[in-house]
């Protein structure tokens, strides 16, 4: 794939995601060759900043880039700190456009970047309908000419606090934008080893034709985190695990453990599959089936290592009586031909003893046990899929114990990306941005995914916002998640704590 000359302008350029997630990505594109002949940045936000001063902030001074700044040529760091621009919307967005787009144009011209322009709204959404309005009013959402560039727009998440507000913002960037011209990130699907998901699906004959309701007794994905809310908390008290991880990130692994194999490896036959995937998932309406299959926590106050841990409600920027969970878990089926019966458990949360995401497939124990002596609990055969760190695969099956008799034992067939002689992984934005340069919209979501996402989890809150009967179990910061969190997977044994053997 090649990369067209072009221009990319990153609205929210002065926010924490350009200086610690997109221009880090940007240089490592640029150090490893990917950027194409002529290259601009041009950051805008309401912050007062002359070009010079964008890239102090985000090249020259910044923390993520310090190490690169001081061992680097210092000329190869002058030419990357030299594509970078900055242009001042000022307070009041709609009368500032004229500006930004006549420095747009004349940026253009004088770097040649051949009428190609991205908009990357690192924003909050309540602005990507008024930024779409106003570059189309600009006439930047369309090429002119007889050489017509392209014209992208990139949106970060969350994308929608419900199905509601989802669609409200999809058919606002639809007014102005094509759906093929919309790139909505979900960063997790720049990971290396959820990309894998599908290869490992689709590209073997051993997994294929166990991966059914005839062969899987359940599926589990674990997400944890050990970070807290962070600086986050006036985001995260009004959004929630739920909303924050499990709408977005872990539906989109969902989605890939349980689509169908595609025509072929297209954008748009992957997401068909996809949309497919996320429409079978069974919407719980019942308020026992949802009492029963959702479960949600928050951590308190605990001491790690000696040192004393801020409970959620302690958070800055989070209401002291808040009852937003840290900690969701839900149970779920798939009502289709391939998953039909097959429960699925997913739970993410923050504060947990290690950071990890994992999948588990449990598949179906033999029908007829010959050897009698196999451990009850251990018996089933597991493929481990661990999506971070440690990426790889793990393949757990019998084995007999050396010596007499027919004891059976686990043992572990484990494959660490970190072996391929190629295991440069490239970070997930990394990723991400240069399929949007190269206009690859495969590991961004649709807009029907997203909403079918969200007309899953929809249910879920709105049961959850009515309190009568939910708790909002408390489990101490760097543990496993609330005392009875295993009740919600009582018939598969209990939650396999990642890390265990
Ligand atoms: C973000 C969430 O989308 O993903 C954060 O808003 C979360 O709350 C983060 O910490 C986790 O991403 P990763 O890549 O560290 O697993």
């Amino acid at each position: 794939n090649s990369t067209s000359n072009q221009l990319l302008v990153i609205f929210g350029a002065s926010g924490d995601l350009t200086a610690r997630k997109l221009i880090p990505a940007l240089y490592n594109l640029y150090a490893d060759g990917h950027f194409p002949e002529n290259f601009v940045v041009l950051g805008a936000s309401r912050s007062n900043l002359s070009d010079e001063d964008f890239r102090k902030r985000v090249v020259y001074e910044s923390e993520f880039l310090k190490d690169e700044v001081k061992s680097r040529d210092k000329e190869f760091i002058k030419k990357f700190a030299d594509m970078m621009f900055y242009t001042d919307l000022g307070d009041d967005y709609d009368s500032e456009y004229s500006g930004l787009a006549k420095r747009i144009n004349e940026l253009n011209s004088e770097h040649k970047t051949d009428d190609n322009f991205t908009f990357y709204l690192s924003t909050p959404p309540s602005l990507y309908e008024p930024i779409a309005k106003n570059l189309y009013d600009q006439g930047l959402t369309k090429g002119s000419g007889s050489d017509k560039g392209f014209r992208r727009i990139v949106v970060e998440k969350p994308f929608g606090y419900s199905l509601e507000t989802a669609k409200e913002l999809n058919a606002g960037l639809q007014k102005y934008f094509k759906e093929r011209q919309i790139y909505r990130i979900d960063h997790y699907l720049g990971k290396e080893t959820v990309q894998n998901l599908m290869v490992t699906r689709f590209s073997n004959s051993i997994f294929e034709p166990l991966w059914n309701r005839n062969y899987i007794h359940h599926v589990e994905i674990t997400n944890a985190e050990t970070v807290g809310v962070e600086k986050r908390g006036g985001y995260y008290d009004k959004s929630g695990a739920l909303r924050d991880m499990f709408q977005s990130h872990l539906l989109q692994i969902v989605s890939l453990i349980v689509m169908e194999p595609p025509i072929n490896a297209s954008a748009e036959e992957i997401h068909n599959e996809k949309v497919k995937a996320l429409k079978s998932l069974r919407i719980m309406r019942d308020e026992k089936e949802l009492f029963d299959h959702t479960m949600k926590g928050q951590y308190i106050a605990s001491s790690i290592n000696g040192k004393r841990v801020k409970g959620y409600r302690e958070e800055e920027g989070v209401d002291p009586e808040s009852k937003t969970e840290t900690y969701a878990a839900v149970k779920f089926f798939v009502d289709n031909w391939r998953w039909k019966d097959v429960p699925f458990y997913v739970r993410t949360a923050k504060r947990m003893p290690t950071k990890v995401t994992e999948v588990v497939i449990h598949f179906k124990t033999q029908h007829h046990q010959v050897f009698k002596n196999q451990d009850i609990n251990n018996k089933d055969n597991k493929l481990i899929i661990r999506i971070q760190p440690d990426e790889g695969i793990l393949i757990k099956f019998g084995v007999k114990v050396p010596g007499q008799g027919f004891k059976v034992e686990r043992a572990n067939l484990d494959f660490y990306y970190s072996s391929l002689s190629d295991n440069n992984i490239m970070d997930a934005y990394e990723r991400l941005l240069l399929d949007a340069m190269q206009g690859d919209t495969t590991l961004y979501a649709r807009a029907d995914e997203v909403e079918a996402a969200w007309a899953f989890v929809d249910p879920i809150l709105e049961y959850w916002a009515k309190d009568v009967n939910v708790n909002t179990y408390g489990y101490p910061a760097g543990t496993w998640g609330p005392k009875n969190s295993d009740d919600l997977i009582e018939d598969a044994n209990g939650w396999r704590n990642p890390g265990e053997l």
